[in-house]
């Protein structure tokens, strides 16, 4: 028989483990955690089982889980008990998720900490950047400076990484510039500059009490349709000086993260979104599927490229990780 024997490779599980391309661990994943500025609660979010909201005042109970699963990074989102159009509460020294930061860095100083830097969990409107009242769009250059102050506050509070995803024209340059010029030259951005104008975020947004009250975010997140654009986006980030690149969602945008891998050598980041969660979670919960897809999905992302994965599901791998799957 004149044939390739593909076979040999996958007789044993030691052969198997052997030849395995793509593995996933702990140091991978960043656990995104919604805070809440007002006392007392801790919530499960209802579209996202397994998910919650909890106070500032309860923050330690969820960080001590994330110390004692081995998940070694974390990204705060706040919500704040007062919105205003201006966003004021992303920017304030004292807001809920530099107040969050500054009690992670406290309890467990070893626990990585990137903070997201965007207007939409402030503002009353919920979008992304300061209102233009003759247009009822979102206006790129009157925005920035209102996001670089939101960066510079939370790399105050002690956050490691700044992690922008306001997709406002020039966002990188000008946070950078911020950083540098307020003594945070070292404050490493991860952009989140392929971003897609998805319904995958549902989820977050009810989490996140953010949807826009009117309109969408299409006039400044992607169109889903574009792969092309994804490479302007990354040239502009790559030279405005951006050190690490998220694309988002993940899932059905494998594509995009192997064509950033391939045209870049700085770190690539998937986020697994909100609704990439749901849908999972919802299908393993009914027993529809296997708990084992997660970890599949998971290898999905870093084959296509990603070096670390922002997910929902980071205790549960984790788990699964510690019972050796
Ligand atoms: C805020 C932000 C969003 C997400 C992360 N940061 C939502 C949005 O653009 O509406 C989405 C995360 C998720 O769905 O898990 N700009
Ligand atoms: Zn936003």
């Amino acid at each position: 028989m004149n044939f390739e024997r593909h076979r040999r490779l996958r007789r044993t599980e030691f052969m198997r483990d052997m030849v395995r391309e793509t593995k996933v661990s702990k140091d991978d994943l960043i656990y995104p955690i919604f805070v809440v500025e007002s006392d007392d609660i801790k919530a499960e979010v209802p579209s996202m089982k397994g998910v919650f909201q909890i106070s500032l005042n309860r923050l330690h109970e969820e960080l001590e889980e994330v110390k004692a699963k081995g998940i070694k990074s974390v990204i705060f989102f706040g919500i704040p008990d007062e919105k205003d159009p201006e966003g004021h509460g992303a920017y304030h020294d004292h807001g809920v998720v530099q107040e969050a930061c500054r009690i992670s860095k406290k309890l467990y100083p070893e626990i990585l900490v990137i903070l997201d830097t965007c207007l939409c969990e402030y503002t009353d409107h919920g979008h992304c950047g300061l209102i233009d009242p003759k247009t009822q769009d979102v206006d790129n250059d009157s925005s920035l400076p209102l996001l670089v102050r939101t960066a510079v506050s939370q790399a105050k509070a002690g956050a490691d990484i700044i992690a922008p995803s306001n997709m406002m024209d020039g966002f990188v340059a000008e946070i950078r510039k911020g950083l540098d010029d307020n003594g945070y030259s070292h404050i490493p951005i991860m952009s989140y500059g392929i971003k897609y104008a998805s319904k995958f975020y549902g989820p977050f947004r009810d989490a996140a009490d953010s949807t826009p009250s009117f309109g969408d975010r299409r006039t400044y997140q992607m169109d889903p349709a574009n792969r092309l654009e994804a490479q302007r986006e990354l040239a502009s980030d790559l030279e405005e000086g951006c050190d690490m690149m998220i694309v988002k969602p993940a899932l059905s945008y494998l594509d995009i993260i192997r064509d950033v891998r391939n045209e870049t050598n700085i770190p690539v980041v998937a986020y697994n979104v909100s609704g990439e969660y749901a849908m999972t979670r919802t299908a393993v919960d009914m027993g529809l599927l296997d708990e084992a897809v997660i970890m599949e999905q998971m290898v999905s992302m870093k084959r296509a490229g990603a070096n670390m994965i922002i997910t929902y599901f980071a205790k549960d791998i984790c788990r699964m990780l510690d019972e050796g799957m």
